[in-house]
């Protein structure tokens, strides 16, 4: 059981904070609620008190009846000053909803009521959910100050496509469903280990497709996942992740940050600008080695493609391109897709010609791992040696090459 304070801001999606609290003391979390004063106009303290069997607060200056306590929990002899108790006490804070004018004050740092006080002074996770109608959320005030809190560490849990609250509107941001909610609160609270706090990590993910013309390309059967696991696990051991995603069609995990890029040429442009500040590469994503020396403007006629020559040429090794500027510190971590006999042979030659700190192989003249499917097996090869990864999930593969990420960081 954990100690989950939830803050609940002003928009129309306060409502589903009810349903978020039902799960999360139905699965035996202990939960507290803090409010702003616009919250109330939406949802009314009465329910969250009932659903928690707790106080609510939504003033800094008001009794805490509780002290602070969680329930089940009991209170100090003392009287504490409210905020700092509560967030003392919990194993982790979400905001959900996340109005665009509390994300404001976070990312500005202001305190000026009980569940941006509570924010300023928790230590553990903090989590927000934004909720508003898509123009609000696409506005570039609060993308700037979401960008502002996720490179504090803050988690965000993305908001949804969909209808909006606004009669007839349609778009992105929709609050998270509570059952995602709360699955991202207990993600927070089970990060055992924060090896990689704080650390850089950029990830390239997908593959890339090179167009022939206005409809077709080359492209290849990498769905993304692989890159998408380790992004989810190095967030989970606390470093801020970076992903360039190229045709990805998969959701990206909460408190990562994603590019989606098509070409390769688009995703080398999006790793360059990365790269710079990242701490650790790892470039996971199938790039196109060619791509067609011309491009059609329009869709290519039948009797055009009856006799159709495609000319190509060799894209730019964005990995070796990379590694010619890496600074000293940085870890860079390649992934070799190879067939047969020789493929550990040729990856330890593609570790030495790129400068690698390692590079993970995997076997893709097999079905059942790889491209495009949930498991994996892989080598992962390092100059500290070679390990076998037996076929697993994706997420346990991510977990063991993070692993040997986190030993061959400078300070690992
Ligand atoms: C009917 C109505 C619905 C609103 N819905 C939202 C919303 O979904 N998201 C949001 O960010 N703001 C919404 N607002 C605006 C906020 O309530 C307003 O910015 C308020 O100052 C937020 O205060 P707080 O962040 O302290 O809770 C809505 C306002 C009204 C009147």
């Amino acid at each position: 059981m954990s100690r989950i304070l939830l803050g609940v801001s002003g928009g129309i999606a306060a409502y589903k904070a009810l349903e978020l609290v039902r799960l999360a003391t139905a699965a035996g979390h202990a939960v507290r609620v803090v409010q702003t004063p616009a919250s109330r106009r939406f949802v009314g303290t009465a329910s969250f008190a009932a659903l928690t069997g707790a106080p609510v607060l939504v003033s800094e200056f008001e009794h805490d009846p509780a002290r602070g306590a969680f329930p089940g929990q009991a209170p100090p002899a003392h009287e504490p000053i409210g905020h700092l108790q509560l967030v003392a006490n919990a194993d982790a804070y979400l905001i959900a909803p996340a109005s665009a004018n509390t994300l404001a004050k976070l990312a500005a740092g202001l305190a000026d009521n009980l569940l941006t006080s509570c924010a300023l002074a928790a230590h553990c996770p903090l989590l927000v959910a934004p909720a508003m109608n898509n123009r609000m959320y696409e506005h570039p005030a609060t993308q700037a100050n979401l960008a502002t809190l996720r490179e504090r560490g803050v988690i965000v849990v993305e908001p949804e496509a969909g209808r909006l609250a606004s009669r007839g509107e349609q778009g992105i941001g929709r609050l998270a469903e509570p059952a995602r909610l709360l699955a991202a609160c207990e993600a927070a609270l089970a990060s055992p280990r924060q090896g990689l706090a704080g650390v850089k990590v950029l990830i390239s993910a997908g593959g890339t497709r090179e167009p022939i013309d206005s409809v077709r390309f080359i492209g290849n059967s990498s769905s993304g996942r692989m890159g998408l696991a380790l992004a989810q696990a190095a967030n989970r051991r606390g470093a801020r992740v970076t992903v360039v995603a190229a045709n990805v069609a998969l959701p990206t995990p909460d408190g990562v940050r994603r590019r989606d890029v098509v070409t390769a040429a688009e995703l080398q442009q999006a790793c360059e600008q990365e790269f710079g500040d990242c701490d650790v590469l790892l470039m996971a994503a199938a790039v196109a080695d060619f791509t067609p020396a011309h491009t059609s403007d329009g869709k290519l006629e039948k009797a055009e493609r009856e006799r159709l020559q495609i000319e190509l040429q060799p894209t730019a090794d964005v990995l070796a391109g990379l590694s010619a500027r890496r600074r000293e510190g940085q870890t860079l971590v390649g992934f070799a897709a190879e067939h047969g006999d020789r493929a550990l042979e040729r990856a330890r030659g593609k570790l030495l010609d790129k400068r690698l700190d390692a590079i993970v192989v995997n076997d893709i003249s097999r079905a059942d791992v790889g491209f495009d499917v949930d498991h994996n097996e892989v080598t992962i090869i390092s100059a500290a040696g070679e390990r076998h990864v037996p076929r697993a999930s994706k997420a346990q593969v991510a977990e063991a090459i993070l692993d040997a990420v986190e030993s061959l960081r400078p300070s690992g």
